[in-house]
């Protein structure tokens, strides 16, 4: 006896595993994971990326494979990003306008592996289709331009929707291109196809391996801070929501993840709507990297940074861990 008791013994509630279940807040299950794929020509082939240990580039034929597995994990959504052969990258990055093009047959392939049991999402940007590896059309200077960049956009999306995709988003982060992107969507008969935006994108020092991922790290010249956010902004994020809203999309993305969860509640706060987040490349990297070296414990960290994007508000996580986690969250 030490004649003292606290009035509230928070510890109470957690003195056990039941009374820890019982009052948990927050719940991740696979329905919150989109697994992004990377996409490669061949058949058969799985193809390692380096910089992302556990991830690989398919095959259209693997990709429906990979498209099946998260069915049967609970994952309703996989985001695609193609790899495409260099011969094919140009100045203005017109093969995302080619309905036969490496996205278009995944796209195909997955819609008729799973149906509706799996939402497609797509990528626009045109950084895995041009030369020089920017999102947009360049000038004599290297500036991306605006508005010629949304044109181009525009038909890279009904090309992704004309081949089934059931989610359009926009990674590039021009001004403007979200309501170019729905009114076309409207008029060309894909009323139902969402859009969800990259809203609060930054110039971020994270994506690094998705480079390699999508072979335009090389090909990159300078880097993308005239159209990406400043990471030093978190009211700018806001307008930049508010916009994409106004212009129609059905949910926001805020990227990259860990270090922006500020962002994403700020977000779900201000506006209410569905808001995801993407753990990028460089994120899942560092979590790779450190469980190897014996840092921290791979599946903890996991599912412990998976959860955080839920308790900041998110609706859904991008997560190049989302086979693994949900066959986890499973177990
Ligand atoms: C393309 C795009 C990028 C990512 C998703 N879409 C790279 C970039 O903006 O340079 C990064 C994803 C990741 O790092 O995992 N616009």
């Amino acid at each position: 006896m030490t004649g003292f008791y606290p009035a509230t013994r928070l510890r109470r509630t957690r003195s056990t595993t039941w009374s820890r279940a019982l009052h948990r807040e927050t719940l991740l299950t696979p329905a919150d994971l989109i697994w992004p794929l990377f996409v490669n020509e061949g058949n058969g082939l799985e193809d390692p990326i380096g910089s992302l240990p556990g991830v690989s580039r398919w095959s259209v034929d693997r990709i429906a494979e990979r498209a099946r597995e998260a069915v049967a994990l609970g994952i309703p959504v996989v985001a695609l990003f193609p790899n495409t052969p260099v011969e094919l990258r140009t100045d203005n990055g017109s093969e995302a306008l080619n309905p036969d093009n490496l996205m278009c047959r995944a796209i195909k392939a997955i819609k008729q592996a799973c149906g509706d049991d799996l939402g497609v999402l797509t990528d626009v940007a045109l950084d895995p289709y041009t030369s020089h590896g920017q999102d947009g059309l360049i000038d004599d200077r290297g500036y991306v331009g605006n508005d010629d960049t949304v044109a181009v956009l525009v038909a890279q999306s009904l090309n992704q929707a004309a081949a089934g995709a059931d989610i359009i988003a926009p990674s590039d982060m021009m001004d403007g291109r979200i309501g170019a992107i729905r009114e076309a969507l409207e008029g060309n008969g894909h009323a139902n196809v969402q859009i969800m935006s990259y809203a609060a994108k930054y110039a971020s020092a994270f994506y690094g391996p998705f480079r390699d991922a999508v072979g335009s790290r090389g090909l990159l010249k300078g880097d993308k801070k005239t159209y990406q956010m400043d990471p030093a902004n978190a009211e700018e994020a806001l307008r930049e929501v508010e916009l994409d809203l106004a212009e129609g999309a059905d949910s926001v993305m805020v990227k990259p993840g860990l270090p922006y969860l500020d962002i994403v509640r700020r977000v779900k706060d201000a506006f209410e709507v569905p808001v995801f987040a993407y753990q990028v490349s460089g994120e899942y990297a560092m979590i790779e990297h450190a469980a190897a070296a014996g840092a921290g414990e791979r599946d903890a960290l996991v599912l412990e940074t998976l959860l955080a994007f839920k308790r900041a508000g998110c609706s859904g996580v991008l997560t190049y861990h989302a086979a693994h986690a949900a066959r986890l969250l499973g177990a």
